[in-house]
């Protein structure tokens, strides 16, 4: 992985939020990606838990039930009790594992999330959504198919992370960001885009985009309070995945895994498309974002052209629901305007195609 720069961490300040842990109850999920880039945190994690420190190279692909075995064999050799505290320290694949593992483990024990990706800052690692992707019988790997609503004790932001990201790690996470304020209103939504292109030509710091990603945590924070398990409210947090898990799922079934964000940017594309389309959007919004894609993020370099497969894995989507006729209906989170999600809408399947060709086409 390119590294920025080398970075130091001062983690054992946070040692007093651990102190109603036994300190062998204190257990470490880390990316080991993150070693190499910040002097001294191995170190660090061990006297932070002196329990165990078990470290895993995060990525899509091993966020499987394999990598769960790992973990709940690592906490059970280490005699990990129903007190134990799984401190998790990565991106959205070690806490989305991490709180998988820890949901599941005798029954459940606490963790606590330390996001290290703009993308698990603004979304993953907070909520209480825990998943790993599994395989049906044909072999189709299908995203978070298999977890449990299941929150951590805590979240701990802490921006220097931001420092060492690389590009494509932080354009990944700028998507959620950017889909959560879709959700919030127009000028947070345009001082996303701002943002975004100050810091890609150096002149806005990760500090300025920490407070976005801050912004963005509490309005997400507020969707999710309303409404922990998806019942209403929240489904519309899924604005762009739709297209974007579909995406997702194709590119990892072929062992090309692009990153989670790049496929909520193209799914975005898509669904405000068929906002603009379907429910008369203003077109505004889909022409600035279009040109933040194609600037920053290049065209879907995936499979998008097989429609087929594509529908196949929006079918599977979660959201979906089958009508009185026993038919499977595919839903989105579509926009009237910014600011005003309308969830649940169904779409036809060769709506679905007309904007996946848009996205194509671009
Ligand atoms: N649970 C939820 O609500 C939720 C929401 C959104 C996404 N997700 C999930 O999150 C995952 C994507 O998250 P992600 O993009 O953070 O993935 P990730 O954890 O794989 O991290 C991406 C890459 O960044 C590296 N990295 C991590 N921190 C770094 C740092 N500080 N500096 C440099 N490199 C660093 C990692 O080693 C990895 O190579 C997907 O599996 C997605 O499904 C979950």
């Amino acid at each position: 992985m390119q590294a920025k720069s080398q970075k130091y961490m001062n983690l054992l300040s946070l040692d007093s939020r651990f102190s109603s842990y036994s300190s062998h109850e204190r257990f470490v999920l880390a990316d080991n990606h993150l070693l190499p880039l910040y002097p001294d945190l191995l170190s660090q994690l061990k006297a932070l838990a002196p329990g165990g420190v078990l470290l895993m190279d995060a990525d899509e692909n091993i966020k499987n039930i394999d990598s769960i075995g790992k973990i709940w064999q690592f906490l059970l050799s280490r005699n990990a009790t129903r007190h134990a505290v799984l401190i998790c320290i990565g991106g959205g694949v070690i806490s989305d594992m991490g709180g998988f593992a820890a949901a599941t483990y005798k029954r459940g024990i606490a963790y606590v999330n330390i996001p290290t990706t703009l993308l698990a800052m603004v979304d993953a690692s907070s909520g209480g959504k825990t998943a790993i992707d599994f395989p049906a019988e044909d072999g189709v790997i299908y995203k978070n198919s298999v977890g449990v609503f299941y929150p951590p004790i805590d979240t701990i932001m802490l921006p220097d992370w931001l420092d060492t990201l690389p590009t494509q790690q932080f354009l990944s996470g700028y998507a959620e960001l950017i889909k959560t304020l879709l959700l919030d209103c127009e000028s947070t939504f345009l001082k996303s885009l701002s943002c975004l292109e100050n810091y890609m030509e150096s002149t806005a710091n990760v500090s300025e985009v920490f407070h976005l990603a801050k912004h963005a945590l509490a309005v997400k924070r507020s969707i999710v309070t309303e409404d922990p398990f998806e019942q209403g409210k929240r489904k519309v947090l899924n604005l762009g995945h739709t297209i974007g898990h579909a995406l997702e799922e194709m590119s990892l079934t072929e062992q090309h895994p692009i990153a989670h964000g790049y496929a909520v940017m193209y799914g975005l594309i898509g669904a405000l498309y068929l906002s603009v389309t379907l429910l008369g959007m203003n077109r505004k919004p889909l022409q600035l974002l279009t040109s933040v894609m194609l600037r920053y993020y290049g065209r879907p370099q995936c499979t998008c052209k097989d429609m087929y497969g594509l529908l196949a894995c929006m079918r599977n989507d979660k959201k979906n629901s089958l009508d009185l006729n026993g038919h499977l209906q595919i839903r989105f989170t579509l926009l009237t305007q910014i600011g005003t999600p309308v969830p649940d809408h169904i779409v036809l399947d060769d709506q679905i195609v007309q904007a996946v060709e848009y996205i194509n086409s671009l």
